[in-house]
């Protein structure tokens, strides 16, 4: 059997959180049911931030409320702090995400508030959490660059995420915010992390604004990642990071995922489907390599 590596989609909150103009309620939904045909296990809704800071974001307890439930799928909402968080527990999530960064300066631009304060935000969480039995995934942002501070120390990066799971995070996704490194710069966060814990805490999430975002996820398979999150079509970006493009595509992952004989338990032509549904929806062309391949190979 082949071995596992996990997807997480990040579409309908890291992609949909940068559009200018904020996809209707409706559009999001349907850009997440297609998404729970494709196999997916895991998918990030939205985020409950404050709508004045992310205003395409927008209802998201709402929106997580209208889905059908699926035992397959594990639906999360991004928190910030305790008043995000009671709103996706009001709606019966079972699993949040946090998210600080490895730079002071982005935490501050991001959520308001140092690194520091932003661990007793989580530290609130936490407690209602486990009370609850609800998963906690923490990210951790700036892992190679930062577009405020520069190169950031991988040490630095290896701390903070052994922070969130101290605090009992299940998993800490470390994110490639911008999208600015190369392998030789994303395998020293590894190796700097991977001396303190195990590679089935981490998670990889890579943006590919310089087009290095398949390459990083090689070396970072090669460090013994197995999970990673990545975008339909690549949407995306980040609010607090100017010139950050989208995420790896969901489409390119899956490609060199099934290539190199992971499972991943996507079925292709659902994934797709929900490719060309959000491409036609925002009326732009889709950045992923492979899914434009795909299409000129249907239509040939
Ligand atoms: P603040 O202004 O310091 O918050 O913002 P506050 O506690 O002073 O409250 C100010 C107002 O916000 C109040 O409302 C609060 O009720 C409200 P008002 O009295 O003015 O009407 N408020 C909230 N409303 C809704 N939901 C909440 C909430 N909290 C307070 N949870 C805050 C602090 C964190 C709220 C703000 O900075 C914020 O919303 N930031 C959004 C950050 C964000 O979503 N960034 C993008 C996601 S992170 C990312 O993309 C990186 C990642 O993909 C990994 C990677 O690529 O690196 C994860
Ligand atoms: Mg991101």
């Amino acid at each position: 059997m082949n071995e596992f590596v996990k997807i997480v989609e990040v579409g309908p909150r890291d992609g949909l959180q940068n559009e200018k103009t904020p996809l209707t309620l409706d559009d999001r939904r349907k850009l997440i049911l297609d998404l729970m045909q494709t196999g997916l296990s895991a998918i990030e809704v939205g985020s409950c931030v404050s709508a004045k800071w992310v205003p395409q974001m927008a209802q998201s307890d709402e929106l997580f409320s209208s889905l059908p439930k699926d035992p397959n799928i594990s639906f999360s909402l991004l928190t910030p702090n305790l008043k995000g968080f009671e709103s996706a527990l009001a709606v019966g999530c079972q699993e949040v995400a946090v998210f600080t960064a490895a730079s002071e300066s982005f935490t501050q631009k991001n959520i308001n508030c140092s690194i520091d304060e932003s661990f007793e935000k989580f530290a609130d969480i936490m407690t209602t959490a486990k009370a609850h039995n609800i998963k906690v995934r923490g990210y951790v942002s700036c892992i190679v660059d930062c577009p405020y501070e520069g190169a950031i120390a991988p040490s630095k990066v290896a701390h903070v995420s052994q922070r969130l799971l101290d605090m009992g995070c299940y998993e800490v996704s470390l994110g490639e915010t911008i999208g600015t490194a190369t392998p030789d710069r994303v395998k020293k966060v590894w190796q700097a992390c991977l001396a303190e814990m195990d590679a089935a805490s981490l998670a990889g999430h890579f943006h590919n604004t310089y087009g290095m975002a398949i390459a990083n996820i090689y070396q970072s398979l090669e460090q013994g990642i197995r999970v990673f999150d990545s975008s339909i079509a690549g949407l995306g970006g980040c609010p607090y990071a100017k010139g950050a493009s989208g995420n790896v595509s969901t489409e390119d992952l899956y490609y060199l995922l099934s290539n190199m004989s992971y499972d991943t338990g996507i079925d292709l032509d659902a994934l797709m489907i929900a490719s060309q549904n959000i491409t036609q929806v925002l009326q732009r062309t889709n950045p992923s390599n492979y899914a434009n391949a795909y299409w000129q190979k249907r239509c040939a």
